[in-house]
């Protein structure tokens, strides 16, 4: 089988019988245990550590999920981070802890490449709601390290540019390592009917990396990357972009209404935000049981912040919510779907919190979203 959520280059040699304890509770650490029961079978997990602190005392696959602070009640020669949003963190965790990186701990999450699957989205709300336009100047808000959909929009002859606030184990300018990735997203492209319909689409692809002394290099005037920079504070001038666009973004914003009114500022008038928001309560991504897709909704404002501590943060803005707030802040709703609903079970409906009320008495909520918000021509 394939690792999408670990990178095996990054994995060390573990000897027979050796004692991991794993950092990070999510599909990395699912995919890890599924590898090590493949290629590694006589290594022993002996507990899984997450900062998620409403995982503590949960088990995942039968594995204890603990609080970090007790790591040292366990057994274990190595801890894997499996964790690749919040590697960073962990390891400074780590390492004030006592722990040196490469002797007592190593990190092996990698974010999959979807090699056309946001710029497929892009392409069907495009159809949806026009937007795109010969020359579009498109921003591109959280890759998540890799800039195919940029190198595509560059091919098909837009003027794209993206930035990150978190490095999500980008290479940039350099390539070098990810140039599979990049290969098999341009592949993908020119069979694509629009790639068909751009003569040039296979050389303006190609004319973006170039070889310097031995490294494989992205151009940095055609593409340029800009990192760390944050939604809620866009660094482009007023009226200087066609559209802005993220997938699985929003919902990790500190601010939302600080991002509707970056929106609104560097669009130019006429100009579109496209967003997929996945809503959806990421810990019922993992394996670690008793979450739902809107679980989140469980918990007291207090509560949330402390589930967040040294996590990748996730907000609690429903789909709905957001269309309100793109309202609010001036802009015009011209595309909203919602990609799913959860019906909640009398019992999850009574574990609710009080602030939401208002769900637990409709027992249903949206998950998911996918907007495109207009700015007014005279806006
Ligand atoms: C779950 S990943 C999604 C990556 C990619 N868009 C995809 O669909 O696979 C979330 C991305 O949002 C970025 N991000 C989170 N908060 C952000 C913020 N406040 N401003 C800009 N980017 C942010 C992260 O760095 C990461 O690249």
């Amino acid at each position: 089988m394939s690792f999408d959520w670990i990178d095996e280059d990054r994995l060390p040699q573990f000897a027979p019988g050796e004692q991991l304890l794993l950092f990070g509770a999510g599909q990395g650490c699912v995919e890890l245990l599924q590898w090590l029961a493949e290629f590694a079978p006589q290594t022993i997990v002996t507990a899984i550590a997450d900062n998620d602190n409403s995982m503590w005392g949960r088990s995942l696959q039968g594995y204890p999920v603990i609080d970090p602070a007790t790591i040292a009640e366990h057994e274990f020669s190595r801890i894997v981070i499996t964790t690749i949003s919040g590697e960073d963190p962990v390891s400074a965790q780590l390492r004030a802890m006592g722990h040196e990186p490469g002797e007592h701990f190593c990190a092996v999450g990698r974010y999959p490449t979807n090699h056309l699957g946001n710029f497929n989205i892009l392409l069907e709300l495009d159809r949806a709601c026009p937007f795109l336009n010969p020359g579009s100047r498109i921003l591109h808000v959280g890759p998540g390290g890799f800039l195919g959909l940029e190198c595509s929009l560059y091919a098909l002859g837009h003027e794209p540019c993206s930035m990150d606030a978190y490095a999500f184990g980008v290479s940039y300018p350099d390539v070098t390592e990810r140039m599979d990735k990049y290969r098999g997203t341009r592949d993908a492209l020119l069979q694509t009917p629009q790639a068909k319909d751009v003569p040039d689409a296979a050389e303006r692809f190609d004319s973006l990396f170039s070889e310097r002394g031995g490294r494989i290099m992205l151009d940095e005037q055609r593409m340029p990357y800009v990192a760390p920079a944050r939604f809620s504070s866009l660094p482009f001038d007023d009226a200087s972009l066609d559209v802005i666009s993220s997938f699985a973004v929003l919902e990790h914003v500190r601010s939302p209404e600080n991002v509707v009114r970056e929106c609104r500022r560097v669009l130019r008038p006429g100009g579109v935000a496209v967003q997929r928001i996945l809503s959806r309560d990421h810990r019922s991504f993992g394996q670690v049981a008793g979450y739902h897709p809107a679980s989140y909704l469980d918990h007291s404002p207090q509560e949330w912040e402390a589930v967040n501590t040294d996590k990748f943060y996730q907000n609690r803005v429903l789909p709905e919510e957001w269309r309100d707030l793109f309202e609010q802040g001036g802009l015009r709703v011209e595309f909203f779907r919602t990609l799913g609903q959860y019906h909640f079970s009398d019992e999850e409906r009574e574990r609710l919190h009080p602030d939401f009320a208002h769900v637990a008495e409709a027992g249903v909520v949206s998950v998911n979203c996918d907007m495109v918000v207009r700015k007014y021509e005279n806006g």
